[in-house]
């Protein structure tokens, strides 16, 4: 049916052309609530290795499309590689998640490695070009990085955290480093993007998980603009390609963050109305959302008619749908079936 690129159900949606029906694709698709993803991880050893074998990050990028026929395919790798690629191994322990050692000065940020990011994540790059050979042809291809924010909170924290705290008091409280830190991840970002797009992703996700832990002033400072920065920078060597945001928890604040950093798209979380988003956000960008991952846990019904409301309060476009944040590891994969049959329906030819 679709013979060339551009004609992508996904990638027609992002360009804000109309569509047959509403493409979808889930944050996290790969990942623990498939038992053959199951069993790459554990042949791969650890997470790192899963990300950096193209063999299996191909795999487990490709495992979710064989069995819901997304509209896309997002690359499997992780937004801590970029810190990983500067120097600041990173760690998965099992139960805990990721463990760095923390950067919290303005002298460890100087130590950090910024010469050899792109020659680092040279697996990234191979696995994105193995994905545009064995893709189906109607699958559009999602290249990813996190923002400068939010892996700036991991690199600080030395992991996950509640709230941020150190993270917050060293960005707002004026204290040296902070904002050479972000230059350092704003450079690098905008390089392994680029990398991205020349390797075969067709479109770029800047994922800013911890944006909503932002007061305003520090929102416009440390999300809004790093974002800027890197949208420019990536569309000077790419017009072409378009750029998704997704700043979650940013209330209010992601009408400014779609007017100032120029995104083509902008995921929702789950707590944005979607009337709210199809009056605010819908006329200045593609609007990507938003069913609360925790749906799928509960499937049937409730899930089923959750999703119809969201379908038909974003149905007059620009809409991807998707999730509001990840799947959890919790999720059945047969509520998955269901969901994507459901969309599958909103045309004939599928
Ligand atoms: O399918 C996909 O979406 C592509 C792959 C992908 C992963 N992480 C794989 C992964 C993507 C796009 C991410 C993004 C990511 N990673 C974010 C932003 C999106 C979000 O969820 O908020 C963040 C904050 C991270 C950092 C991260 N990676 C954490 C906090 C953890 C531990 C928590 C957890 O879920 O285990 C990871 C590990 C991780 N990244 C897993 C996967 C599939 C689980 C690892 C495992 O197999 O044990």
């Amino acid at each position: 049916m679709q013979a060339n690129g551009t004609e992508k159900r996904f990638l027609k949606a992002l360009a804000g052309r109309k569509v047959d029906r509403a493409p979808f694709w889930y944050m996290r698709q790969a990942g623990r609530y498939l038992a053959e993803y199951r069993a790459v991880r554990e042949q791969a050893g650890g997470f790192l290795d899963l990300c950096y074998t193209p063999e299996f990050a191909i795999e487990v990028t490709l495992q979710p499309i064989r069995r819901y026929r997304m509209d896309a395919a997002i690359l499997f790798a992780d937004i801590l590689v970029v810190p990983d690629a500067l120097g600041q191994p990173v760690a998965y322990k099992e139960g805990e998640g990721p463990v760095l050692e923390p950067v919290r000065t303005a002298d460890a940020v100087k130590d950090l490695n910024t010469s050899n990011v792109v020659g680092h994540l040279a697996p990234v790059f191979e696995t994105l070009r193995g994905l545009r050979r064995e893709l189906p042809e109607d699958v559009a291809l999602i290249g990813f990085a996190g923002a400068p924010w939010t892996v700036a909170t991991y690199m600080v924290e030395g992991g996950g955290s509640p709230d941020h705290a150190l993270t917050k008091r060293w960005a707002l409280g004026g204290e040296p480093g902070f904002d050479t830190l972000i230059d350092v991840l704003v450079d690098s970002t905008v390089a392994y993007l680029k990398a991205q797009i020349d390797a075969g992703a067709e479109t770029v996700q800047l994922f800013d998980t911890w944006s909503g832990a932002l007061p305003e002033s520090g929102f416009d400072r440390w999300c809004i603009e790093p974002t800027r920065r890197i949208v420019d920078a990536v569309k000077q060597a790419h017009p072409e390609t378009p750029v998704i945001g997704f700043p979650r928890g940013a209330g209010a604040k992601y009408v400014d963050y779609v007017k100032q950093t120029g995104v083509d798209g902008v995921s929702i979380d789950s707590s944005v109305s979607p009337a709210w988003a199809a009056a605010n956000l819908q006329p200045l960008c593609t609007v990507q959302g938003n069913l609360d991952p925790q749906f799928l846990v509960i499937g049937g019904d409730a899930m089923l008619s959750e999703a119809q409301r969201i379908l038909s309060t974003l149905g007059n476009g620009p809409h991807i749908f998707n999730l509001g944040h990840g799947i959890v590891p919790q999720t059945p994969p047969e509520h998955v079936a269901a969901l994507s049959e459901l969309i599958h329906a909103g045309t004939a030819d599928d």
